[in-house]
Order: C-alpha cells, then sequence, then structure tokens
C-alpha cells in the first residue's frame, strides 16, 4: 500500500493507505476521528466538511492518498484548552443544533468564514454556509450563532487596539 505523510489537527501523520481511501473514510475509521460525519457520501450534504490547508472540503469526496503534505483541520480540533471553541459555545447559547448531525460540517465552515471575513453579514453567513445542509433548525439560528461570533470577535479585536 502506498504511503502518505500529512497533518492532521497539528499532528504528524504517517500512514498507509489504499489508493481509493477516502479522507473521511480514513479519519473516521483509521484515525478515530468522527465527528466529520457521513451524510450523503457524494458531496450533497457538507455533513463530512473539514478544512484542508484553511479551506472547507467535502471529505467523503477527497483521496487521502493525494493529500501528501497538506494539512486538515477536523472539528476535533475546535477544542481549546479542554474547553469549547467560541463557535462552539455560540451554538449552544442560541440554540443552534438540534439532531446535531450537521453540527461538525457547519461549525467548520463557520471557522473558515470567520478566518476570512472576520465580521460577517448575514448574507455572507448564508453563502458560506450554502454548502452544509440542516434537515432541522431552518439555519436562523445557525446564522445567528455565527453572526455572534464575529461580532464579538470584532469587538474584542477593537477592544485591544
Ligand atoms: S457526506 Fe460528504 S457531502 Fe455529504
Ligand atoms: S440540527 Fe439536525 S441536521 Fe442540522
Amino acid at each position: 500500500m502506498p504511503n502518505i505523510q500529512l497533518t492532521i489537527n497539528g499532528k504528524p501523520i504517517d500512514a498507509e493507505v489504499e489508493p481509493q481511501t477516502t479522507l473521511l473514510d480514513f479519519l473516521r475509521e483509521s484515525m478515530d476521528l468522527t465527528g466529520a460525519k457521513r451524510g450523503c457520501d457524494v458531496g450533497d450534504c457538507g455533513a463530512c466538511t473539514v478544512l484542508l490547508d484553511g479551506k472547507p472540503v467535502n471529505a467523503c469526496l477527497v483521496l487521502v492518498i493525494r493529500l501528501q503534505g497538506r494539512h486538515v483541520d477536523t472539528v476535533e480540533s475546535l477544542m481549546q484548552n479542554n474547553g469549547l471553541h467560541p463557535l462552539q459555545k455560540a451554538f449552544v447559547e442560541n440554540g443552534a443544533l438540534q439532531c446535531g448531525y450537521c453540527g461538525a460540517g457547519m461549525l467548520m465552515s463557520a471557522k473558515a468564514l470567520l478566518e476570512e471575513t472576520p465580521k460577517p453579514n448575514e448574507t455572507q453567513v448564508r453563502t458560506a454556509l450554502a454548502g452544509n445542509l440542516c434537515r432541522c433548525s431552518g439555519y436562523t439560528k445557525i446564522v445567528e450563532a455565527v453572526h455572534c461570533v464575529g461580532r464579538d470577535m470584532a469587538l474584542d479585536s477593537e477592544e485591544n487596539r
């Protein structure tokens, strides 16, 4: 089997992989990182969204063999000093999750958005989350949660000037 070196959640990984193994299968079955969820397995639902070099991708569509030297971040990377990331807290506080199946993907898409656009408007939030389907929430609370974090981050950076 071919060998691959990549970084997952800041940790260097050296593994043998089958050429047809998807990143989603690799994360869930070989790395025991089960945060990214399998919804459709064909790139339609966004439940499997992770960051590849900081950009959201559908892990079900990416072959891990193509990721030599790349950096992958999953929802498990959001935990900070054993506490929740501000986005996770905002999702909880705003009641943004119901069954929670879409949550990991939503959080990773939102993280990528806030890194590029720290104070997004509603349209920017909705556009960034357009590839993440939620069958329960109606999206309003999710959008509000992302908006709150963006606003708080903007306030923090203004206070620290
Ligand atoms: S499981 Fe990957 S997009 Fe649906
Ligand atoms: S909270 Fe159930 S799919 Fe989004």
